[in-house]
């Protein structure tokens, strides 16, 4: 039996990136049968970044929606949130003091976005949040963490934590392995494609939700940054616009990218948008329709968030008895 674990932070709404990154990914896991999933709303890291209280508490159950109406079963995929299991933040602070601190200022996301917000709005949580991110994984004995490309640092770093615990105390933690696809891991955003579609990104046409509405669909895609040339090539380097969009395409359409630029070799960009937006609005619209019912359902998600939280709390509770015999702690 395989463990997963994988999360998604309530800051803001989902969109492609997450799902092609990250839910796409849990969807096939899904599917197999020797795997048990485990996908948490990740509440604490989202407050690593200050979030409106009312929206957050909202944007919480939105986000456990948003993983039903992907998909996600909860018959067979245990859903909660993080924050309800108060084991995630005890097992951060033991790994806190396994985990040194030069390798927490080497990681890249607290680099970039300490640099974005400036040293005045950067918290300690923040420079922590990847140990935290660490419990969440081995608490659960986790096998694979199926991430976007982002997050491919913080799971390397959770394997060094767990080894120097290991080490330190008793081998009691399972050394995860990263899931991460090669060519769409990370998908860029629509007006800046040197830079990575994100939730938290201030400009709303530089990603596409998954519950944007048809309108909204097309003309983010309409509007979106393209390259000198009138190629459709898949060339990152020097097509770093069109190579994004055709990552999306490929990954939606679930046809090789070879495929795709033969398809429209010869053709203009307005086709190929065209296409796209038909493409895209076929994954977005039961998604969409979906959510919306379950929204209309706050009873049903929380039945879903308490049964899943009962469950992952006996398998994180266990860990925490061995946390503790191993370091000394507790009566
Ligand atoms: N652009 C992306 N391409 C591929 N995968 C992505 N993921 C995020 N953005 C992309 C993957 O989605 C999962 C959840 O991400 P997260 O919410 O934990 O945090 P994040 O990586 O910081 O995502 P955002 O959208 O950029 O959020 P904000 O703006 O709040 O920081 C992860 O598996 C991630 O790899």
């Amino acid at each position: 039996m395989k463990i997963v674990f994988s999360g998604i932070q309530p800051s803001g709404d989902l969109h492609i990136g997450n799902y092609i990154g990250a839910i796409k990914q849990w969807l096939e896991l899904q599917k197999k049968p020797d795997h048990k999933l485990i996908f948490s709303v990740v509440d604490l890291h989202a407050i690593t970044v200050y979030q409106e209280p009312e929206v957050l508490s909202k944007k919480i159950f939105e986000i456990a929606a948003i993983y039903l109406s992907c998909g996600v079963d909860p018959k067979k995929s245990i859903v909660f949130v993080q924050s309800a299991n108060p084991d995630h933040t005890y097992c951060a602070w033991v790994l806190n003091c396994v985990t040194n601190f030069g390798w927490l200022t080497r990681m890249t996301q607290f680099k970039d976005k300490a640099r974005k917000q400036g040293e005045a709005k950067t918290t300690a949580g923040l420079f922590n949040y990847p140990v935290l991110m660490a419990a969440d994984i081995l608490l659960y004995d986790t096998d694979l963490v199926p991430v976007g490309d982002d997050q491919v640092q913080h799971v390397e770093l959770t394997r060094d934590i767990a080894k120097k615990f290991n080490q330190t105390y008793k081998p009691i933690f399972k050394l995860p392995k990263v899931l991460v696809k090669k060519d769409s891991a990370r998908i860029m955003s629509l007006q800046d494609p040197l830079s990575k579609m994100s939730k938290s990104d201030p400009d709303a046409r530089s990603r596409i939700n998954l519950i944007d509405d048809d309108d909204a669909v097309a003309e983010k895609i309409k509007k979106a940054v393209t390259d000198s040339g009138a190629e459709i090539v898949f060339d990152p380097k020097s097509k770093p616009a069109i190579s994004n969009l055709l990552s999306i395409y490929s990954e939606l359409a679930d046809k090789p990218i070879s495929k795709l630029e033969e398809l429209y070799r010869g053709k203009t960009y307005s086709q190929f948008k065209s296409d796209l937006t038909e493409v895209v609005l076929s994954i977005i619209r039961p998604i969409r329709e979906a959510y919306f019912e379950y929204c209309n359902n706050k009873d049903y998600l929380a039945y879903v968030l308490n049964s899943g939280l009962e469950k992952a709390i006996e398998i994180s509770n266990n860990k925490v008895s061995q946390i503790n015999s191993a370091v000394g702690l507790g009566l």
